[in-house]
């Protein structure tokens, strides 16, 4: 990706990256088909769920997985690290069953997200766009 996007997406998500709790109760929100894929936390009430330790968790371990995508996109040589830590992830989701569909609900909620917390503009759109593609061009070929 061109640094000045990498800039873009690096200072956006540095904004957003310690409201991992509130990014995850969003992205369940708008899609509670991912939300009844996780065993802990099907069937039952979001608004409930949103206060346990296993929440703040998971919210924290997919927003240090996004962190440090973000920071390998920023540096030289970091392609083979980014496939790999790609690959590794979507191996994973691939054996718990999740479909393209939902990572692309993912993303919707991710970006509507952004675009309610951070000043947005048409390169942050097509910056962080890039990013997503670039992430799901490795994950998708797993699924
Ligand atoms: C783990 C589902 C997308 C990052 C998990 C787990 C489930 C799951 C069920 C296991 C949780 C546990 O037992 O502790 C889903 C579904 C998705 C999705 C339904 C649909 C969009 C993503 C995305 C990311 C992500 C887009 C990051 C960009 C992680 C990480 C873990 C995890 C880092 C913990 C490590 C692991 O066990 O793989 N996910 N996930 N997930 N997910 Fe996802």
């Amino acid at each position: 990706m061109p640094a000045d996007e990498v800039e873009l997406v690096q200072n956006t998500w540095n904004q957003v990256k310690t409201k991992e709790v509130d990014i995850l109760y969003a992205i369940f929100k708008a899609y509670p088909d991912i939300q009844a894929r996780f065993p802990m936390f099907a069937g039952k009430s979001l608004d409930t769920v949103k206060g346990t330790s296993a929440f703040a968790l998971h919210a924290s371990r997919i927003v240090n997985f996004f962190s440090q995508y973000i920071s390998l996109l920023g540096s030289e040589g970091s392609q083979p690290a980014i496939k790999t830590m790609l690959n590794q992830m979507g191996q994973k989701h691939k054996n718990r069953g999740v479909p393209k569909q939902q990572f692309n609900e993912f993303e919707t909620a991710v970006m509507s997200y952004m675009k309610s917390h951070v000043t947005w503009n048409a390169n942050l759109e097509k910056a962080w766009g890039d990013a997503f593609d670039k992430m799901y061009s490795v994950i998708f070929t797993n699924l």
